[in-house]
């Protein structure tokens, strides 16, 4: 077989000179029994173009696993690990994963009552919706009626505890509701909107989010760190989020680091806020905005270019939660406007895979109850963390 790439179709929204390299559709692969060559060329694939689409796949949560597992092989655990903080009472993320009982690293998502599924004997899933997570005001319910949704939370699948963050996630559409188009409101203060299909998936590429920066805040991004919440899930459990999904609001909600369950400093994550691309060598802007609570932004090098006055030259710590959460959304904002997302409208049977370390993407859709929606997802605690820029990168930015 021949590996075949074709490129995406794109929405006229979207800016197609920036995304030009950004996603392709995989043809001429079975994803359930793959060559060893074929992996390599995949996974080459994935890290030049950060989303893959396999379309009308017939794939077991085993095949699943065993996909996602190939990206990084001495992987074990789901990307969240096995211990049960996501599955206390607390957790955001309790409501939305179910962990398929005969496959623990593949997670159940959708919506709807559905029986019989892998094991499970029966459940009701049900899609996020911005009413439990965005301050209000909330959509009404007319605008729901009619059709009007927002992005549920911009975000890489990560624990940003304990677990290094996955390099890969594979989603695999196994029932898609047929139904009409809807418009995702930002609801910020800006006009913008975006048409997607009920429970599309969006992306931004990361790649973007750096490249479209500018000079000072690239400086800012290639020297700035972000440390994140211990257990950030369970810490932002009772905060709320924007109306755009991008990162919460100061409001002093997040849960005391005293009431959290039992953690340990050893394990809490400062990561880079860009990450290297291991194929491309592109820099990525990949922050969590949600999660973050520090900034540590290193000095401007003594052998930069010098071309620009960028913000913090000697370096600093950032604590101040207000203002961290400020820098992070005037760096990512930009990169959510309707131009640069790109909404995956799923069909049945779609697998995506998506260079998790490369992109952040968000949930949306106002589902009803009878609106079946099941999807498997698996993502893998991986066997190392992100690079960050190199020297070279950093004094080319800063
Ligand atoms: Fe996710």
């Amino acid at each position: 077989m021949t590996v075949e790439t074709v490129p995406l179709q794109f929405p006229a929204s979207l800016d197609a000179d920036l995304y030009r390299d950004f996603g392709r559709e995989i043809r001429g692969v079975d994803v359930s029994k793959m060559t060893e060559d074929e992996f390599a060329e995949i996974e080459r694939l994935l890290y030049q173009h950060d989303l893959l689409v396999f379309r009308d796949c017939d794939l077991s949560p085993e095949q699943q696993y065993a996909l996602t597992k190939a990206f990084d092989p001495s992987s074990e655990n789901y990307g969240h690990g096995n211990n049960k903080v996501e599955k206390s009472e607390r957790s955001l993320l309790r409501s939305l994963l179910t962990t398929l009982p005969n496959v623990p690293q593949v997670q159940l998502i959708g919506n709807g009552l559905l029986e019989n599924h892998e094991g499970i004997p029966n459940i009701t899933l049900k899609h996020p919706s911005h009413r439990t997570f965005h301050r209000t005001p909330h959509l009404s319910a007319e605008d729901e009626d009619r059709g009007i949704t927002r992005f549920y939370r911009w975000h890489m699948d990560a624990a940003l505890y304990e677990f290094a963050p996955p390099k890969v996630t594979t989603l695999y559409g196994v029932r898609v509701p047929d139904a009409p188009t809807q418009t995702c409101r930002y609801d910020d203060g800006s006009t913008d909107e975006l048409e997607v299909s009920l429970g599309a998936t969006a992306f931004v590429s990361g790649r973007v989010m750096f490249d479209i920066l500018p000079p000072e805040l690239k400086s800012l991004a290639v020297r700035t760190r972000i440390q994140y919440a211990p257990h950030p899930f369970v810490w932002m459990s009772s905060a709320r989020a924007k109306p755009t999904g991008l990162g919460l609001e100061t409001e002093g909600l997040e849960v005391a680091y005293e009431s959290l369950p039992q953690w340990e400093a050893s394990k809490v994550q400062t990561l880079p806020m860009v990450w290297k691309n291991p194929v491309t060598n592109g820099l990525h802007l990949q922050s969590h905005p949600c999660a973050a609570t520090q900034l540590f932004v290193d000095p401007v090098p003594e052998t930069a270019s010098d071309k620009t006055s960028p913000p913090h030259p000697l370096g600093t710590q950032i604590t101040n939660l207000q203002e961290v959460r400020d820098i992070l959304h005037e760096i990512q904002r930009p990169a959510i406007a309707p131009r640069y997302v790109y909404p995956h409208n799923w069909n049945q049977k779609d697998l995506v895979i998506f260079h998790n370390r490369g992109v952040l993407h968000s949930a949306l859709g106002s589902f009803k109850p009878d609106q079946i929606r099941v999807f498997h997802q698996c993502n893998l605690a991986a066997s190392d963390f992100p690079l960050g820029p190199s020297l070279e990168d950093v004094n080319r930015w800063s």
